[in-house]
């Protein structure tokens, strides 16, 4: 397949107005089964490390939201004191787990045998997870879905809630899917203050000849 320009715009236009979604922009509408797993599938389309597949998802019901909730806001409250601007961090709305119509807790699965590529970087299977995610934020995206990633939750009250052993898995994202209110055209937490973008050259660590 050979994209042309306007290919490219979109493509440019759906990486540049994904947007974290928290509750104070979620609305509610429920998302259909059939985008639910358009998103789905383009987890399945990502790259991966000997093409393992190491994603694992659970769509999580009502009662499990709750509970996953209540660790969040517990979390939350203790998280507080890390931070020098406490009385900025209070004020943010850091998830959307009840205001989103689905959630998704994400694992990657440990895998017994060898994997093609994974022998001396371990963590490239988590990484594998990681391109996966970042294919449902921007499939739900191009479908006008908003997604937020809430990572203020410890992995083992995560593990029991869904009664996952470490073992086996390991605890990597918790999703929430959405449509909103609007979507902000840019970091909710650049507009607030909390961080400014950086410059691009302060990002190259150095600069080889080309
Ligand atoms: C690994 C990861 C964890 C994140 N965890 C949280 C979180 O717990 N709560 C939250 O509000 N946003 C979370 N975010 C969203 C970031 O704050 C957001 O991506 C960043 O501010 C840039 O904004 P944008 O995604 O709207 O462009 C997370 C993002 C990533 C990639």
């Amino acid at each position: 397949m050979i994209f042309n320009k306007k290919d490219q715009t979109t493509l440019e236009n759906i990486i540049t107005s994904r947007r974290d979604v928290r509750g104070n922009n979620f609305i509610n509408k429920k998302i259909s089964k059939k985008k639910l797993l358009k998103i789905l599938n383009s987890a399945q389309n990502a790259p991966s490390v000997g093409y393992s597949q190491p994603w694992r998802f659970i769509i999580v019901d009502k009662k499990k939201k709750d509970l996953v909730y209540n660790h969040f806001s517990k979390s939350f409250e203790k998280s507080k004191k890390k931070f020098k601007d406490r009385k900025l961090y209070s004020s943010l709305k850091l998830e959307g787990i009840k205001e989103s119509n689905i959630n998704i807790a994400v694992y990657y699965k440990k895998s017994k045998k060898d994997i093609l590529g994974q022998t001396y970087m371990k963590r490239t299977g988590e990484y594998s997870v990681i391109c996966a995610i970042l294919n449902m934020w921007l499939t739900a995206r191009s479908l006008n879905i908003g997604m937020g990633w809430v990572s203020i939750l410890k992995p083992k009250k995560i593990n029991d809630i869904f009664d996952i052993k470490k073992e086996d898995y390991k605890f990597i994202a918790y999703l929430c899917f959405g449509y909103t209110k609007e979507f902000y055209d840019e970091p909710e937490l650049k507009k607030l203050g909390w961080k400014k973008k950086k410059k691009l050259e302060k990002l190259i660590l150095k600069k080889g000849k080309i």
